[in-house]
């Protein structure tokens, strides 16, 4: 972990990485996109292409005219190591949610994955315990909505890169282990997850960078120190802007993204008779490979 580019003090590990990253960022959404005939039996060439989008980015736009049921979906994933899903509250018992606008009286009414307003940017499941990170997640579009309901997605290592642009002082704020607290979620008096401190960057057993971040003012607490307020401003700058970095794209039909649970948010949508927005989620707890 210590030759990793993504430790702070490694400066010539990092230099020579971001050179390398620097010359792959695709200057599109579209060289993401990954054409696959059979989602039940993708090609050898097929799997490569989306590794290798991947590998430059940690995200892939798979699109198929193939069946697609949850089987399908599971096996797909299988084929770039994803394996290890996240069963949370949502989650069918196959741990595969269905995100769509919710007719439940019950907690989902609250809870905004599941109505049709805006979600800020984030990473998937930051709230977890940093056993249960979500490294992997695939979003499949079954529906898309009449009107709106479409993502804006930038690499997490690029985000990383350019606080460490500017600062490296930065990434060493935003890696303390407790820059962020989620405070206890409690529902009726009843506590459903307890308070969740921790980094936003970390580094795992292998070198790659992890990031757990939400946008969200409320409900957050940051560390109150000067790095770390400059930090998370930088950073929201920097997703607030018309940087190139950042793609916008509505999933199609037919349309999956696949990634290494970069940032992303959701702008609102409006739902009609014909087009009820529906999208699959799978979390995993592995990152692709
Ligand atoms: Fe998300």
């Amino acid at each position: 972990m210590n030759n990793s580019p993504f430790h702070p003090d490694n400066e010539s590990a990092y230099q020579q990485w971001r050179r390398e990253k620097l010359l792959q960022v695709p200057a599109s959404v579209e060289e993401l996109v990954v054409e696959v005939r059979d989602l039940k039996r993708p090609t050898a060439a097929e799997i490569s292409a989306i590794k290798e989008r991947c590998a430059r980015s940690n995200m892939a736009v798979f699109a198929t005219e193939s069946d697609v049921d949850r089987q399908a979906l599971m096996a797909f994933a299988a084929c770039f190591g994803l394996n290890h899903l996240d069963r949370n509250e949502g989650a069918d018992d196959e741990g595969i949610t269905a995100l769509t606008v919710s007719a439940d009286s019950g907690w989902r009414k609250t809870y905004i994955p599941y109505t049709n307003r805006p979600i800020s940017w984030h990473t998937d499941g930051y709230y977890n315990t940093l056993e249960q990170q979500i490294r992997g997640m695939v979003l499949f579009c079954e529906t898309a909505a009449e009107e709106g309901g479409e993502n804006a997605l930038l690499d997490h290592e690029l985000a990383w890169l350019h606080l460490r642009d500017i600062n490296a002082d930065y990434i060493r704020a935003l890696m303390q282990s407790d820059v962020m607290l989620i405070p206890a979620n409690e529902v009726d008096d009843k506590i459903v997850r307890p308070d969740r401190s921790g980094p936003v960057f970390l580094i795992d057993k292998s070198g790659h960078l992890h990031m757990r971040y939400t946008a969200r003012r409320r409900n957050i607490l940051w560390k109150n120190d000067v790095l770390t307020q400059e930090a998370v401003a930088a950073l929201q700058e920097l997703m607030n802007s018309q940087s190139a970095w950042i793609y916008r794209a509505k999933l199609q039909p037919g349309q999956g993204l696949m990634c290494n649970n970069v940032l992303h948010d959701r702008t609102g949508f409006t739902d009609s008779e014909q087009h009820r927005r529906l999208l699959y989620r799978l979390r995993f707890y592995d990152r692709m490979n």
